[in-house]
């Protein structure tokens, strides 16, 4: 049995996680999406409101078998990992930029729990500039960010912020 973890904030989701999750999941046999649940943060979306959209949208991902799960989380990613029974850690990388920091983490955890391997994906092309962040920017000044997050989300955000135009 296969178990990985595909650890983040998906504050909120974007196309660009479901793209890493459309090409890791039939690498496993189980995955679960892990919502980190940061007191620390200030997010758009509450961690339930998070785990609410993610298990709208991934019942229309093709995983190849993969059986997807969503469960929130709180403290180490490594601990997770563990406490889960996976023995892989998937991360997606957009571009250079975002090699070091995911370096750093892949190799901190790698040393809390050295069973546990880190997988980096490269995402799609046409995702390397998406990230949750800059779509609230845009959305918030009122940009289109369709094609980018899914519908549902977009809708959700609505709620939240109300467009500048
Ligand atoms: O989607 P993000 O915000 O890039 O995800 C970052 C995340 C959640 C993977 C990272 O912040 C994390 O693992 N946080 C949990 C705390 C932790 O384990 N920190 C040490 C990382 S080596």
């Amino acid at each position: 049995m296969r178990r990985a973890i595909f650890p983040g904030s998906f504050d909120p989701l974007t196309n660009g996680h479901l793209d890493i999750i459309r090409r890791s999941a039939p690498l496993f046999d189980e995955m679960i999406v892990a919502v980190l649940d940061n007191s620390e943060k200030y997010p758009m979306f509450s961690v339930v409101e998070r785990c609410e959209m993610l298990n709208d949208v991934l019942p229309d991902v093709d995983t190849g078998g993969c059986k997807l799960e969503v469960a929130s989380f709180s403290g180490l990613t490594a601990d997770f990992a563990r406490e889960s029974g996976a023995t892989a850690i998937v991360r997606g990388i957009r571009a250079v930029s975002d090699y070091e920091y995911e370096l750093r983490m892949a190799l901190m955890n790698r040393r809390l729990e050295p069973q546990i391997e880190t997988v980096f994906l490269m995402a799609g092309e046409e995702y390397s500039y998406v990230s949750s962040t800059l779509m609230k920017e845009v959305f918030r000044l009122g940009g289109r960010v369709e094609g980018l997050i899914p519908a549902l989300v977009e809708e959700r955000m609505r709620t939240k912020i109300p467009k500048t135009s």
